[in-house]
């Protein structure tokens, strides 16, 4: 059977990954009634939201970004406002850190095949509000361009003190341009910059198509109702996209401040990912990869198991209205309304 919407009746405790509970609660404002939350349709639109690579945006999108960000965070003052900056950082915490039950068993998105759809979705309604917030409704969020040379280094806009969209959480080896290592598990490697971005294209080129030459490869293995957590991760899941996070992350065990140890926030750890706005990023460069692997062709489609595509989320939309999605509802962008601006993909061509 497919994975229900969680059961926000039962939502309880979350647990920092490798570390003790969530000193806050990471659930949702509960709907009135869950039972008649109703499915999600897609809005009409006259304009697809184009998504843009985050090296390439004029200071006058960064100014709009920055202000949609400070506006959501703002709404955090009243702390069950769905639409506020850490209501949406907690989704991510409470699907992913043992927040819901799903049978006996504890709800993950994560190491299995949710992991594509569920972040879609998640990106989805971010993005509506950022837009909603500043009356925007063609706002789309940028993509942090790992896959490419020009894009593998936090986005500069992300690295500025003082704006919205800076978080101090984070690793300062990412910081002023370092070229990141996509391959990044915590050991630093010793290279110069042309070595970096010649493994990182080799990496890509392993993830997205030695690899992932079919679905489930790169999807993640099946995860269905009462599975146990965590069945197993596709490719891209595993590399680049968790050597991203604990790359941007603060460093396990070193001090945060007042004596609390670091579990790797923001971008480092579950539960507090969500709470650097490169997150949504990052994220959209994952999103965008499903896009790229399935232009790829031949075997490179989406999953056809029901139990996949009837698997079902929860999220408060731009008006604050709480929904159920399927998987089945996400698998082409453009039809959600949106899609990526191109940029070349130099790592389809990086055969070892
Ligand atoms: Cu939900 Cu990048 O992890």
């Amino acid at each position: 059977a497919p994975v229900p919407p969680p059961d926000q009746k039962s939502c309880g405790t979350a647990t920092i990954t490798d570390g003790p509970a969530v000193p806050y609660s990471c659930c949702p404002p509960k709907p009135d009634d869950m039972d008649s939350v109703p499915y999600y349709k897609i809005p009409r639109m006259s304009k697809l939201r184009k998504r843009p690579a985050a090296q390439n945006v004029t200071e006058e999108y960064i100014a709009k970004y920055q202000l949609a960000t400070s506006k959501m965070k703002e709404l955090d003052k009243d702390q069950f406002d769905p639409l506020g900056f850490k209501q949406q950082a907690n989704i991510h915490c409470a699907y992913c850190n043992n927040a819901y039950t799903m049978g006996d068993q504890k709800l993950q998105v994560h190491e299995s095949w949710l992991f594509f759809p569920f972040h879609r979705w998640y990106l989805y309604f971010y993005e509506r509000i950022l837009g909603s917030l500043i009356d925007d409704p063609t706002f789309a969020l940028p993509y942090w361009n790992w896959d490419h040379p020009s894009g593998m280094r936090l986005p500069p806009m992300f690295d500025v003190e003082g704006s919205s969209l800076y978080d101090a959480r984070r690793n300062p080896q990412v910081r002023n341009g370092t070229i990141i290592d996509l391959g990044f598990f915590g050991d630093e490697v010793k290279t110069n910059e042309i070595q970096m971005i010649t493994n990182n294209l080799l990496l890509m080129y392993r993830q997205m198509i030695t690899n992932a030459p079919c679905p489930l490869l790169f999807f993640g293995e099946p995860y269905r109702f009462g599975s146990k957590p965590n069945p197993g991760q596709g490719t891209i899941e595993n590399i680049p996209h968790t050597p991203v996070h604990i790359w941007t992350g603060t460093v396990r065990d070193t001090d945060l401040g007042n004596g609390v140890k670091s579990y790797g926030e923001d971008m480092g750890n579950f539960y507090s990912a969500g709470l650097d706005p490169v997150f949504y990023c990052h994220h959209a460069n994952v999103d965008r990869m499903w896009n790229e692997w399935k232009a790829l062709g031949g075997k490179r489609r989406d999953l056809t198991d029901n139990d996949w595509l009837n698997s079902e989320f929860f999220f408060y939309d731009e008006n604050r209205d709480p929904w159920r999605v399927k998987v089945r509802d996400c698998l082409d962008s453009k039809k959600m309304g949106y899609d990526y601006e191109p940029t070349s993909t130099p790592w389809r061509n990086f055969k070892p």
